[in-house]
């Protein structure tokens, strides 16, 4: 099997790419090397493209065509909330207009799977205690919403041409699989306390008033090897024959407090962390914690790992980048 992997060179990407080497399959990565690496694509392919850029549809149609592949994994987008309540065009442009050219690609080239990496951004501020598949989506940002519509996208294109899609929502990804293949943006809570417990700084916790047992947000923190692992599960089910459902949230149906991830942290690097607690941040919901019955129940894929797997595999991908 070969498998079209784009933005296989990023942090997501770059764990699944492993995981289909591993399994023997062919992959090829398509990425502008942007915010990826080449070093991280060893053993598969490498074509660089943006795939916003005017020829990416015939680019990426040849690509596929040539290389034989009969799916594709589409990650290569923008994921900060910040930035697209700041300049939503960017992410119109490029998270819609990117996957705009993947489908007409792929109907080209005639490929019929097609995973997608959506977002628990999706839901927007959900007021219930497990977010469930079935809860109509409601984002509060430009990011949330260029994935749903996203999601739309891959609708429309299963109606059109012979395709099948499936869309993964992911909840709080951290961790490693490899440490060379760890998360070296500082965007989301492991790093940026990683990060400035390294520059002598003191974490801030955003908020502790929240309606939670400690006061502070709780999210569901999902190892990174893990939701690598239910792309793998998302493409047999594509393979396969029986196909009922399009969207799956990926997380581990256990919430974390931001003061358990940092007590996480503490205890794996043998330290006492005192956080400074500063004021809430906008638009955060005070607990994002996912259903995991359908992905269990139809792709039979659930996570392995704990919290403190995630932030073992995360000090440790930081200790060996510092020795390098
Ligand atoms: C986690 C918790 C913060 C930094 C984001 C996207 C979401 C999805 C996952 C991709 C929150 C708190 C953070 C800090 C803190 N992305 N925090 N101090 O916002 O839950 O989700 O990543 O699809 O769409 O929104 O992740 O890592 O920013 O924050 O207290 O210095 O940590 O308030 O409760 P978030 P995050």
């Amino acid at each position: 099997m070969t498998t079209l992997v784009i933005g296989g060179a990023g942090y997501i990407g770059s764990h699944v790419v492993r995981l289909l080497l591993e399994r023997g399959e062919q992959v090829v990565v398509v990425d502008d090397l942007s915010t990826g690496y080449r070093a991280r694509t060893e053993g598969a392919d490498l074509v660089e493209l943006d795939v916003t850029s005017p020829e990416a549809v015939d680019r990426l149609a040849f690509h596929l065509t040539s290389s034989g592949a009969d799916s594709v994994i589409h990650f290569a987008a923008h994921k900060q909330v910040g930035e697209s309540v700041e300049n939503p065009e960017m992410y119109w442009h490029d998270n819609v207009g990117g996957l705009a050219n993947v489908l007409a690609a792929c109907a080209k080239a005639k490929v019929r799977d097609v995973v997608f990496s959506s977002s628990a951004a999706v839901y927007g501020m959900p007021d219930v205690p497990e977010v469930t598949e079935d809860l109509a989506p409601q984002p509060i940002n430009p990011y949330g919403a260029s994935k749903y519509v996203g999601e739309w996208m891959l609708a429309d294109a299963e109606r059109a041409h012979d395709m099948r899609t499936v869309a993964l929502r992911y909840f709080n990804v951290a961790g490693a699989g490899w440490p060379e293949l760890a998360d070296t943006q500082v965007m989301n809570l492991v790093p940026i306390i990683l990060d400035a417990l390294e520059r002598g700084d003191v974490p801030t916790v955003f908020g502790e008033d929240y309606d939670t047992p400690d006061g502070t947000c709780i999210r569901d923190y999902v190892h990174v090897l893990d939701l690598a692992e239910a792309h793998i599960a998302a493409l047999e089910y594509l393979r396969g024959g029986d196909r009922p459902h399009r969207v799956f949230n990926v997380g581990t149906g256990t919430g974390s407090s931001v003061l358990e991830v940092i007590d996480a942290i503490a205890k794996v690097k043998g330290i006492e962390i005192e956080p400074r607690i500063g004021e809430r941040r906008a638009g955060d919901p005070a607990r994002l914690i996912c259903s995991t019955d359908r992905i269990r129940e139809t792709l039979s894929w659930k996570s392995e790992k704990s919290l403190e797997d995630i932030v073992r595999s995360a000090v440790e991908a930081r200790e060996a980048a510092a020795q390098d």
